[in-house]
């Protein structure tokens, strides 16, 4: 056999594979992690402040300077720290009003937190198609809408934005709130406007996995004050009495539904420490996402029979994944264990076999209705009155097709061009055997 004939033998069938080192892991700030965030850390440590609200002597609270940071980064006027990007979906709920009797239309692909903030909110999850950019399909969310729908969700998944235009003109005529999640694509943009700045109120994650991370984490962002008071209001029991808090700013004129009991949402100290650093990381890391992305792309840009994830705003994708789509389920599973044999980390999206937190098939607790107390609320509650809700794993045929055909590689920014070029050459030999 000649070498050639060798080296284009596919290595799930005994070749060689193209790529024989592995990837940087995909966290991409979290790997970055170094002597800034150290310090950072040590700082608060040395100071023993590691309440946000008070410590033994005056230090700046870094849980704050994170929020004026961020909201200054992002370009709108308020900005709240929580310990999660859950907790920051809920408290944007509790904010815009969503509670018992309300319906919130989510995406059938995001992680299962989005659904379940909305239960943790007391209202009803409505689970709604994703188009070919694998982002709320602005049609379906129209359709699902009822005199009941209180907000949507529209999450920037894996990394790219939703049809914002769209989706904030649908929510704007039939008067929903919207809280974008935009765990997954923190610097991300549409039309030159960050993520997270177009919703009423809008949640942010930094938990490991995420662009930059402090390890756990969330944001809240919003432009009106009144959410932000009810938000922060939720995340804090006793945020009325904290500096800057209701109490403190309109101890006199209080407006209705801006002061009621909460929960602790908080953020602590230390994890602010590291957030503040992380955010000054966010361009670099977007910048060599979206390079590498492009590399890769532009490499395997001849091949037919694949179809790219269509891009609502190619310029605000954060890149921190390609995903291409392939005529049938079977032939994507095919794809990706011939990609993972030559060294190349890929997925088909949704594989039945395989269960996956992103994909509403496989929620089996909302599929089920599984509630922690017998009654069954929100499902059962009294103010609720539409039809009782119903979930099946096929209720969202065009979501399942397109994550059945599609091929998921993350793009860590420490790719080198050598890695980078491999990938787009593993890419091309499997699509020349099976394409
Ligand atoms: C789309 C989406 N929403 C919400 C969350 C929840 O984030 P957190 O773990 O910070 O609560 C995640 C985290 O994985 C996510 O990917």
């Amino acid at each position: 056999m000649s070498d050639k004939l060798r080296r284009e033998k596919l290595a799930i069938e005994g070749g060689k594979p193209v790529k024989t080192t592995p990837n940087p892991p995909m966290f991409p700030g979290g790997i970055e992690i170094g002597e800034e965030e150290k310090k950072a850390v040590l700082e608060v440590l040395d100071h023993r402040y590691l309440f946000r609200y008070y410590g033994p002597e005056e230090f700046p609270s870094r849980v704050r300077l994170l929020e004026e940071e961020f909201a200054k980064k992002m370009g709108i006027k308020y900005a709240l720290a929580v310990n999660s990007c859950t907790s920051a979906l809920i408290s944007s709920l509790v904010a815009v009003g969503v509670g018992p009797g309300d319906e919130v239309i989510i995406p059938g692909y995001t992680f299962f937190a989005t659904c379940a903030a909305v239960i943790a909110a007391k209202a009803i999850p409505v689970i709604c198609e994703v188009d070919d950019s694998l982002t709320l399909d602005p049609d379906d969310f129209e359709r699902k809408i009822t005199p009941r729908t209180k907000a949507v969700i529209p999450v920037h998944m894996r990394g790219v934005p939703c049809n914002m235009d769209r989706i904030m003109d649908i929510a704007r005529k039939h008067n929903i709130k919207v809280v974008e999640d935009t765990a997954q694509a923190c610097g991300g943009s549409f039309k030159g406007k960050y993520l997270g700045t177009f919703g009423d109120c809008n949640a942010f994650s930094f938990q490991y996995h995420k662009i930059i991370t402090a390890g756990e984490g969330g944001m809240v962002t919003t432009n009106d004050q009144l959410l932000y008071d009810r938000a922060q209001e939720y995340h804090d029991t006793a945020a009325c009495w904290r500096p800057g808090g209701p109490e403190k700013r309109f101890s006199s004129a209080r407006y209705r539904g801006e002061l009621f009991p909460g929960v602790n949402f908080r953020m602590p100290e230390l994890i602010g420490a590291v957030a503040r650093v992380q955010l000054k990381r966010l361009d670099g890391l977007i910048e060599k996402m979206r390079k590498n992305k492009a590399r890769i792309k532009e490499a395997i840009s001849n091949i037919k029979g694949i179809e790219f994830r269509r891009l609502n705003d190619p310029e605000g994708d954060t890149a921190i994944c390609l995903v291409f789509f392939l005529p049938t389920a079977d032939l994507a599973e095919k794809f990706a264990r011939a990609l993972k044999a030559e060294g190349v980390e890929a997925n088909s999206i949704y594989n039945k076999g395989v269960p996956d937190w992103h994909i509403y098939a496989h929620w089996e607790m909302i599929l089920n209705k599984w509630t922690a107390t017998p009654e069954g609320c929100p499902y059962t509650c009294p103010y609720y009155k539409g039809p009782e809700p119903r979930y099946t794993p096929d209720m969202c045929p065009r979501t399942l097709d397109l994550l059945g055909r599609s091929i998921h590689i993350d793009i860590p920014p420490q790719l080198s061009e050598e890695d980078c070029n491999l990938i787009a050459e593993a890419i091309n030999k499997v699509a020349r055997a099976y394409l």
